[in-house]
């Protein structure tokens, strides 16, 4: 449990709020390169941060992401033409590059558009991703080096699904491993991507407990469960600042991580990379995630990227499924199990009336890490995670004799080696 004050420090994160300006720190994933596939294509709406933003591709094929509504009366440049180098509002025709320079203004002298600016942030695309920086210019750092930032386009699978909550319930729950074994039970002997495996058999345990430490980025979590006599089952999950979270593997199986980024202080879009560092994605595999297995979502094709199974169907339950617990919750889909819960919890989840337990000591943990980063940056201090240190880490999962430290074993695995193996039972 958390006072008020408190959770509205770390669920605010709009201009000048605390956490906002931490977040500003560093890199974010903005959107899928492919939301903006050619030169001159339609341009897109952005939210983050509680900044609404819209971007686009110009004819030579670069990308600009500015504020979304036209300088002159405000219209929203979503209705923009895009074209010869510039969006256009067609309001009254004002013309503004990637740059958020104002390029034309038809009805007056040429020098006239010089003094008028649209707010713009720098982009970088990397990855399939545009990133953006909306922190303070001197203050920007270098890009993120995730592994799957560092993989062949084959290696990856990228998805991302709008989250009607904030940002803070989401990564708490991307952080807390002691769901799995009740809401996920169902699809770890189901999902054609996670059945079949020891480590699904044994993370079917209720019997959690957690080692969790500080790390470079964030934090490295450990979840223990019982497996064969004398022994434990170990997974390793990873939350790296601000938002990223990394799922353990199961054997065979690519590795999973999440970015829950917010996208105004009730909204945030949960991003899923699935990455394999040793070989390419089959096409089952990806028409798997296609089809929302995995911890991939099904959307609503209109660009939105709202899942389809959504609050105003009640995320279609299956009492019936809950009732054979085939599916535990009755919500079929991994990505649908979380957000129908976590989209409950309201809004912004009331923290100030939560019964913590044992399980939850990641995400206390979290909290304070979050909380002491923005104090620390109110105070002219760094972001902490901002070096290739505290990113290229991996998750993993493995079983050690019961009275085997899980310390030793966790720091070797779970660390990056491009291209090779990584720890998985
Ligand atoms: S409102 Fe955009 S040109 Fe007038
Ligand atoms: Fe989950």
């Amino acid at each position: 449990m958390i006072s008020a004050e408190q959770n509205e420090f770390l669920t605010r994160t709009g201009p000048r709020t605390p956490m906002g300006d931490l977040f500003r720190r560093y890199w974010i994933p903005a959107l899928l390169a492919s939301e903006l596939p050619e030169p001159d294509c339609a341009p897109v709406r952005v939210s983050l941060l509680s900044e609404k933003l819209i971007a686009f591709r110009d004819t030579s094929g670069r990308v600009g992401l500015m504020n979304e509504l036209c300088p002159h009366r405000g219209v929203s440049l979503w209705f923009g033409r895009n074209e010869e180098n510039g969006l256009r509002c067609p309001y009254h025709g004002w013309k503004y590059d990637v740059n958020g320079n104002c390029v034309e203004v038809p009805s007056e002298r040429e020098d006239f558009c010089k003094r008028v600016q649209v707010k713009s942030y720098p982009v970088e695309e990397r990855a399939g991703v545009i990133w953006t920086y909306m922190g303070p210019p001197e203050l920007r750092p270098e890009l993120p080096s995730f592994e799957w930032m560092e993989l062949p386009a084959s290696h990856v699978y990228l998805s991302k699904r709008w989250q009607e909550s904030n940002y803070l319930q989401a990564l708490e729950g991307g952080i807390d491993s002691s769901h799995v074994s009740f809401l996920h039970s169902g699809d770890l002997g189901r999902d054609p991507l996670h059945k079949g495996t020891a480590g699904s058999k044994y993370a079917l345990s209720t019997k959690t407990e957690f080692d969790v430490m500080d790390s470079a980025g964030g934090l490295l979590i450990g979840a223990r469960r019982p497996a064969e006599e004398g022994q434990y089952y170990w997974r390793l999950s990873q939350w790296m600042m601000p938002w990223y979270t990394l799922i353990p593997p199961y054997k065979g199986n690519a590795l999973n991580g999440h970015a829950w980024v917010p996208m105004d202080d009730e909204n945030c879009m949960a991003w899923t990379m699935t990455f394999h560092p040793t070989r390419p994605l089959t096409d089952e595999e990806r028409a798997l995630m296609d089809a929302g297995h995995g911890v991939h979502p099904i959307l609503v094709p209109d660009g939105s990227f709202r899942p389809v199974a959504n609050r105003d169907n009640d995320y279609l339950m299956d009492r019936e499924a809950q009732k054979a617990k085939v599916v535990y919750s009755g919500i079929k889909g991994i990505a649908i199990q979380d957000s129908s819960l976590q989209e409950s919890m309201g809004p912004i989840a009331d923290r100030t009336n939560e019964h913590l337990v044992s399980t939850d000591k990641a995400i206390v943990m979290a909290r304070a890490k979050l909380r002491k980063s923005a104090l620390e940056v109110q105070e002219g201090g760094t972001a902490p995670g901002l070096d290739a240190a505290g990113q290229r880490v991996r998750s993993a999962s493995f079983i050690l004799p019961v009275d085997e430290p899980f310390r030793d074993t966790a720091l070797e695995a779970q660390q990056v080696r491009i291209g090779e193996p990584f720890v998985a039972v």
